[in-house]
């Protein structure tokens, strides 16, 4: 009995230095460069628009999740359940902010525009009509976002079809709804209250001028894996 004991023991030791050499080798997330200038998307977003959001909020976010991580992996060590729970909402609001805003500068850029092609552009049609039709309810979905949150098009694995979501906050779409993210308009006032003050269905009906396609049909193909 003893030597069962010993051995359980052992075995969570070895556990234990497991867990503290992953929390001591985590990479820190860091602010993804863009592949554009930020006046690139002009005159639809604006430079400074595009240079406050990604130097300063999005930095934000990563900042904050990273000090989250950190808190999390001592509370994790510790065995502060208590602490682990309190950390739940940083986590997804910073955690969120990141992941959302990573997708959301793939899918701009200064040659998109226009209407996507192929397999994605026969799933639009399929699920929505028309490329048109998907077009009206993303943007009427984004625009009545209470407060700030986001837009998405999104892809439901389960039944291989295509939706249209909103989210409030900085909720990441897939781990609060399970849809994998395509496409997601930023509908927060730091995304265009500069440019096109509170009237949100214009910046909604501006930033279809830069939605690249490519992107959110490569998404697609990753996503249909
Ligand atoms: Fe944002």
């Amino acid at each position: 009995m003893l030597c069962r004991v010993w051995q359980m023991r052992s075995c969570a030791s070895v556990l234990n230095q497991a867990a503290s050499w992953k929390v001591g080798s985590r990479q820190k997330h860091t602010l993804p460069d863009l592949t554009y200038d930020y006046g690139a998307l002009e005159p639809h977003i604006c430079a400074e628009i595009m240079q406050l959001h990604h130097s300063k909020h999005h930095a934000t976010y990563v900042n904050n999740l990273n000090v989250t991580e950190e808190k999390y992996q001592e509370a994790l060590a510790k065995g502060d359940v208590t602490a682990q729970v309190a950390l739940q909402a940083a986590l997804k609001f910073n955690g969120g902010g990141h992941i959302n805003h990573t997708i959301f500068w793939t899918n701009l850029s200064p040659n998109g525009g226009g209407e996507p092609q192929g397999e994605l552009m026969e799933a639009i049609k399929r699920d929505f009509g028309s490329f048109q039709k998907m077009q009206e309810k993303l943007s009427a979905a984004t625009v009545a976002v209470q407060g700030s949150g986001w837009g998405w098009l999104g892809y439901d694995k389960e039944s291989g079809r295509l939706r249209v979501a909103a989210c409030a906050n900085q909720d990441p779409l897939q781990g609060t709804t399970g849809l994998i993210p395509l496409l997601g308009i930023d509908v927060w006032e730091h995304a265009y209250y500069l440019q096109y003050k509170n009237v949100r269905p214009d910046y909604v009906k501006a930033i279809w001028n830069v939605v690249n396609w490519e992107n959110v049909s490569d998404r697609l193909q990753t996503a249909k894996k």
